[in-house]
């Protein structure tokens, strides 16, 4: 990959990498496109990182669908595939550790921990390894976005991070890797999700408590079928810091739900 992306360089040619773990949907052909469309070349890791996953998390049987995978890099404008192995990623004698601080031991980072520690240190390897001019995120995944745009000021990598919104089904539920563990009635409940935090976000911005607010949309979550909330609360879009009412400060409603053991992501901004 260094060598490919040091002879387009060397060509004058702008590269773009987009980071995944598989298991491809419109979300990530999305981010591809988005690549492409401002890159002259655009790359696409593929490499379920076993270090951000928890012990009782689904590493083991994450999707993996590569053949469908690069159908749809293509499709969406990539030139080129890097799926390392373990090995090579984590080569026997691997120590070393990334870590950023107070960003991520809230929300996902509380009840995963160590998880954004794998992210980090997966995200720094493979921003080291591409050298890409533009790197591109989901804004999905907020609090991975926020965390690696810390790690990549703090340790000077001269790389631009990207983001892109969040695509969504016609019901508004955000299209992820996991809602194939779904069947059609726990897809249906999951489809409540983004209505509700939408609804929250715009009484919050109309001047609710957040607090009252994100407890009222954790009660209705609960009672549409939703088991069990990790946390829904407001924060600071940049600084993620708990927001009780609005300031001029742009923030977000931020969500963590189960349906059985199926866990769920979203947020929205607050206008
Ligand atoms: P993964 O879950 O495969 O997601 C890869 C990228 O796709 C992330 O930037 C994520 O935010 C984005 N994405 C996922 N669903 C999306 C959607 N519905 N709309 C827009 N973007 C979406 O996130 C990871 O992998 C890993 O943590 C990774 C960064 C690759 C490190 O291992």
């Amino acid at each position: 990959m260094r060598r490919l992306v040091a002879q387009w360089r060397s060509e004058g040619l702008t590269v773009g990498l987009v980071p995944t773990m598989g298991g491809l949907h419109l979300g990530h052909k999305s981010l591809v496109k988005f690549a492409s469309n401002k890159c002259d070349r655009v790359i696409v890791s593929i490499f379920i990182n076993p270090t951000q996953f928890t012990e009782e998390e689904d590493f083991e049987i994450y999707p993996q669908t590569q053949d469908a995978d690069c159908v749809l890099i293509k499709e969406a404008g990539g030139n080129a595939v890097f799926i390392p192995d373990i090995s090579e990623m984590y080569p026997k004698g691997f120590s070393t550790k990334v870590s950023v601080s107070g960003l991520t031991n809230i929300m996902c980072g509380a009840s995963r921990p160590g998880h954004f520690d794998g992210v980090t240190q997966v995200v720094t390897k493979l921003l080291n390894q591409a050298s890409a001019n533009n790197v591109y995120f989901g804004e999905k995944d907020w609090q991975q976005l926020a965390i690696i745009k810390r790690l990549v000021s703090d340790l000077d990598i001269p790389t631009n991070i990207v983001s892109v919104p969040t695509v969504r089904d016609e019901f508004g539920l955000a299209l992820s890797s996991r809602n194939s563990y779904l069947n059609s009635s726990q897809l249906q409940t999951a489809q409540n999700l983004s209505s509700v935090l939408q609804k929250a976000a715009y009484n919050i911005a109309a001047g609710g408590c957040s607090s009252v607010e994100c407890d009222l949309a954790s009660k209705i979550l609960l009672n549409s079928g939703i088991d069990k909330i990790d946390y829904i609360e407001c924060r600071n879009s940049h600084s993620l810091k708990l927001i009780e009412r609005t300031n001029e400060d742009e923030c977000r409603i931020f969500a963590a739900v189960y349906i059985d053991n199926v866990r769920l992501i979203d947020n929205h901004i607050v206008v």
